[in-house]
C-alpha cells in the first residue's frame, strides 16, 4: 500500500499563524510540548483542554520514526478528536521539530504536519538560507508554517551536537527573514538542550534579553522561538536519584526569566526535558515503592498523571497560555 499525501486541514490541525499573532499581542507564548508514545499525548492533550490552552504537539526525526509516521498522523488526528470529544476547540499544530533536510520537511507536510521546522543553523549563513527558502516554497503552498534558526545552542538535538553555544547575531536576523520568508525564527541567547544546562553549584547566568530585544528591533513583530527551554524542575531531579536514577547536577532555565521570555516577542517555548523528567522520575517511583507491579497502565498512568500536573503548570504560571484557546 502506497503511502497517502495527507492535508492537515483534514486531520482537524492548525498552523501557527493565527497562534502567533494572538500570542504576540496578548504577551505570552504559545507551549510546544514533545512527545514520542501515547501516554505523553494524552497527557498534552488533556492539560491544554483543562487549562484552555493552544497547543503545538512536537516531534523530532527521531520521535516520528519511533512512532512510526503513519501511526504519529493518526495519533495527531486522535489528539484533536480526543479535545473536540471534551467539548474544546483549542487549536493544535503538529510540529516538525529541528528537521534536518529538505526531503523530511516535505515528507511531514505531505503527511499531515502543520508547521516544520527546517535547522540549518550549523550551516554558513548563505546556505542556511538557501534551504530554508527551498522548505518555506514548498511548504507554503499547502499553508504549512515554517520555523527556521540562527545561531547554535549547546547540547544535543538529534542529529546535530554542538559542545558550545554560538549565540544569534542581531544584524544577521533582518536579511535572513527577508530572503527565506520563514514564518518563526528560533534564537540562541543561552537556552540549551536537555537537563544539564549549567555548571552545578554556580550562579545560573541570566538569559542574553539584550540580544533578544536587539533581534525584536531589527524584526519588529516577528514570532521569536526559544529553544532548550525546561526548567529541569528540581523536584523530578531529587526522585529520579532518590530511586536509583542518577542525574547529579541537573539544572535548566529558571521560570521568571522564561516569564520575562514569554511576554516578549518570543511567541513559542519548546519544552522536552522536563516532561521527560516528569515520567520517568514517577515510574522510577512506582517501581520502587511497588516491584511487584508490571502492568504498564499502572506505572504509565502514575507518568501520565504527573505530566498532566506539569503540563497545566507550565500553561497556567510560566507561559501565560491558559485560557487564550
Ligand atoms: O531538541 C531536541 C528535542 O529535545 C528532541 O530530542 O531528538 O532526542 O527526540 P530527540
Ligand atoms: P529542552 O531540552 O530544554 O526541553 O528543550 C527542548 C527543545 O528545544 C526541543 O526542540
Ligand atoms: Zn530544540
Amino acid at each position: 500500500m502506497e503511502k497517502q499525501n495527507v492535508h492537515y486541514r483534514d486531520l482537524g490541525l492548525s498552523n501557527t499563524k493565527e497562534m502567533f499573532s494572538k500570542a504576540m499581542a496578548g504577551k505570552y507564548a504559545i507551549p510546544a510540548y514533545n512527545f514520542n508514545n501515547l501516554e505523553q499525548l494524552q497527557a498534552i492533550v488533556t492539560a491544554c483542554v483543562e487549562t484552555n490552552s493552544p497547543v503545538i504537539i512536537q516531534v523530532s526525526k527521531g520521535a516520528r520514526s519511533y512512532a512510526n509516521e503513519t501511526m504519529l498522523r493518526c495519533m495527531a488526528m486522535g489528539a484533536v478528536q480526543m479535545a473536540r470529544e471534551a467539548g474544546s476547540n483549542i487549536p493544535i499544530c503538529l510540529h516538525l521539530d529541528h528537521g534536518d533536510t529538505f526531503e523530511l520537511c516535505k515528507s511531514c507536510v505531505d503527511s499531515g504536519f502543520s508547521s516544520v521546522m527546517i535547522d540549518g543553523s550549523h550551516l554558513p549563513f548563505e546556505e542556511n538560507v538557501a534551504l530554508a527558502k527551498k522548505v518555506a516554497e514548498y511548504a507554503h503552498q499547502f499553508d504549512v508554517s515554517v520555523e527556521a534558526e540562527l545561531g547554535v545552542l549547546a547540547g544535543i538535538e538529534d542529529e546535530v551536537s554542538a559542545e558550545h553555544s554560538t549565540y544569534t547575531k542581531p544584524e544577521e536576523v533582518e536579511e535572513f527573514v527577508k530572503k527565506t520568508g520563514v514564518d518563526s525564527l528560533a534564537i540562541s541567547i543561552g537556552t540549551s538542550h536537555g537537563a544539564f544546562k549549567f555548571k552545578a553549584g554556580q550562579p545560573v547566568p541570566p538569559l542574553r534579553f539584550d540580544i533578544l530585544e536587539e533581534c525584536e528591533k531589527r524584526i519588529p513583530g516577528f514570532p521569536i522561538v526559544l529553544h532548550g527551554a525546561s526548567s529541569v524542575v528540581q523536584e523530578y531531579v531529587a526522585l529520579i536519584n532518590q530511586y536509583g536514577g542518577n542525574l547529579a547536577g541537573a539544572v535548566g532555565i529558571p521560570e521568571d526569566q522564561l516569564r520575562r521570555a514569554a511576554a516578549s516577542a518570543v511567541c513559542k517555548i519548546n519544552i522536552d526535558s522536563d516532561g521527560r523528567l516528569a515520567v520517568t522520575a514517577k515510574i522510577r517511583e512506582y517501581f520502587a515503592k511497588d516491584p511487584k507491579e508490571f502492568d504498564p497502565r499502572k506505572y504509565l498512568g502514575e507518568a501520565r498523571k504527573e505530566l498532566v500536573k506539569l503540563v497545566k503548570h507550565k500553561n497556567e504560571t510560566v507561559l501565560g497560555s491558559a485560557g487564550k484557546a
